[in-house]
């Protein structure tokens, strides 16, 4: 390989736009030298945007291309297998964007595609770096929690649906609601900071209730195009309970628009020395010491603008130079998307699935 690595790009949307280009512009070791969309005039817009040289509107045609060594997909979750497992098999390293499947078939075909092909498959888990994370996995790691036996995770909206009628609501093109766009994030931090145990049943709820409602808006609808008369077959609520081989529980709870009083993101962690809690990028740990309740708030850089999805792309290059362990694994992605499937399943059927 190379040592600067010639990066394509697959689908040059908003989340290219907002967290990949710039990391990658900047790394001395990275040149993106090709941009595809299906949208030829998104395509060009961005490389002359970007200063890229070469527009696609075939992903097919990109992967022709012996000197790319890095397929980078930014399309909707539906796309996600079908071109990572084509790039694997034409000798690319792969970096895709969450959530790495539509249905765990469709990511152990990834995973296997990546064995097969010995190339590096790896989806983006930026939660996992931001300063808040990786000081809570650290003091973990140094057994200051001692064992964690329960968690609770979410990521909770008010008013924050995706691209109304777009694919972001359409099950077929995105997999599912919230569960999958924002449940893939903030379980996969649960499971990663709890040491990975391995899930072994799921019970969950789903409710479709404001597909019809004229909702207001918030900021977080940021992503997606809205489409007027568009489709909306997806949950806009879901609630489930994990168990793990260890004997670990997770409760969880994912929504797009809910009637609540406070937005928020969290991950609270249960510990037998101490627990945790992670909201909104703020962390508390809670604990007891020399016969006294402490509460400790550790003084952490903030993590402004997309700093975990920046960091995340450069551990990804760190691991092709082999200067780094691959922090998540395509077999971690499984186990993910086998989680939140079964959430789904287990809604359907109102039983509890074993996995
Ligand atoms: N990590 C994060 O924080 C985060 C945030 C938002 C979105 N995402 C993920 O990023 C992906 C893209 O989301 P987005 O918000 O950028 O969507 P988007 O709709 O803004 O962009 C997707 C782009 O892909 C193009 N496209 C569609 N099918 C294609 C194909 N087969 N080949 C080439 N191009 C194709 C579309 O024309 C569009 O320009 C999704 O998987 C989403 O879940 C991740």
């Amino acid at each position: 390989m190379s040592k600067k690595l010639k990066w394509g790009i697959v689908g040059a949307g908003a989340i290219f736009r907002g967290a990949h280009v710039k990391p990658l512009k900047e790394h001395p070791e990275v040149e993106i030298v090709a941009v595809c969309d299906i949208n030829e005039a998104k395509a060009k817009q961005a490389a002359s945007d970007y200063g890229i040289s070469a527009v696609y509107t075939d992903y097919r045609e990109l992967l022709r291309r012996d000197d790319i060594d890095v397929i980078d997909i930014c399309t909707p979750n539906l796309y996600h297998s079908e071109i990572a497992i084509a790039a694997l098999r034409a000798g690319k390293h792969v970096f895709c964007e969450k959530p790495d499947a539509v249905s765990p078939e469709e990511a152990q075909k990834m995973a296997d595609a990546a064995k097969e092909s010995s190339r590096t498959l790896m989806v983006m888990r930026n939660n996992r770096f931001t300063p808040a994370a990786r000081y809570l996995k650290a003091y973990i790691e140094q057994g200051q929690m001692g064992e964690i036996y329960a968690g609770r995770c979410g990521w909770i909206r008010r008013r924050g649906i995706p691209g109304k009628g777009g694919w972001f609501t359409t099950k077929e093109l995105s997999g599912g609601g919230p569960l999958i766009d924002l449940g893939v994030h903030f379980i996969d931090l649960a499971v990663w900071l709890m040491g990975n145990p391995r899930p072994v049943a799921v019970s969950g709820a789903t409710y479709t209730k404001f597909a019809n409602n004229e909702l207001s808006d918030s900021a977080h609808s940021q992503f997606g195009e809205k489409q007027e008369g568009g489709t909306f077959d997806v949950e806009d609520l879901a609630i489930g309970f994990i168990r793990f081989d260890n004997g670990a529980a997770l409760q969880i709870e994912f929504s797009w628009a809910s009637n609540i009083g406070e937005e928020m993101n969290f991950i609270e962690l249960r510990g037998t020395q101490s627990g945790a809690h992670l909201k909104k990028g703020e962390l508390s740990l809670f604990s007891e010491t020399a016969g006294q309740l402490t509460n400790i708030t550790p003084v952490l850089p903030s993590a402004i603008g997309a700093l975990g999805h920046a960091e995340h792309l450069r551990h990804f290059i760190d691991c092709l130079h082999n200067r780094a362990e691959p922090i998540n694994t395509p077999e971690h992605g499984v186990d993910m998307i086998k989680i939140l499937n079964a959430i789904y399943e287990s809604g359907k059927t109102g039983k509890e699935v074993r996995l």
